[in-house]
């Protein structure tokens, strides 16, 4: 069993995109994705092909403050976008605990403003600009659950 961090350069947003359309096939109900990493490095991006992965037919757009997006796909998908969060206790105010313990796949964009209240049980994705189109994605499983997740994924090829 390999627990390492699963390092993935890509070079240009399509890759991060199928990057995105590779994970969405192994994630399960319950699953979550913190994402960190600069404006502009690539968070969205990697959702719309988890998302577009997991047949949603939405358009995926950023999440405006303490607002939640809701898509539905193979599973339900919520996506959070936590630039501008200070208190963890809004997140509660906004159904935050029924997203990360309820059946669907929550990407949490900035989540790393949240670190300490981010549920045991995760994927964190950590996104480094190496380049203008260069991006490196750390991923890093949290707990059983999403270590079994990054296993399956990257050793898909
Ligand atoms: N390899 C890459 N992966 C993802 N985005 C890239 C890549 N190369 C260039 N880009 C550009 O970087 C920007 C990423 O934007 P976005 O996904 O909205 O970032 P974030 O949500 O992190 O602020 C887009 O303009 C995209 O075209
Ligand atoms: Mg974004």
């Amino acid at each position: 069993m390999d627990d390492r961090p699963w390092v993935v350069e890509t070079l240009s947003p399509e890759e991060t995109h199928g990057l995105g359309g590779k994970l969405a096939a192994f994630l399960e109900p319950g699953d979550v994705l913190g994402l960190r990493g600069e404006l502009g490095s690539g968070k969205t991006c990697l959702v719309r092909g988890i998302c577009e992965g997991l047949g949603v037919r939405d358009r995926v757009t950023s999440p405006s403050f303490l607002t939640v997006n809701e898509y539905g796909g193979r599973l339900p998908v919520y996506h959070l976008d936590l630039f501008r969060v200070e208190r963890v206790d809004d997140l509660r105010e906004h159904g935050y605990d029924e997203m990360i313990f309820g059946c669907g796949v929550t990407l949490i964009e900035w989540s790393e403003r949240i670190a300490h209240a981010l549920v045991g049980e995760r994927v964190d994705v950590g996104i480094a600009i190496l380049g203008p189109t260069r991006r490196r994605f750390t991923f890093r499983g949290i707990g059983a659950r999403s270590r079994r997740f990054l296993r399956d994924a990257r050793s898909d090829g």
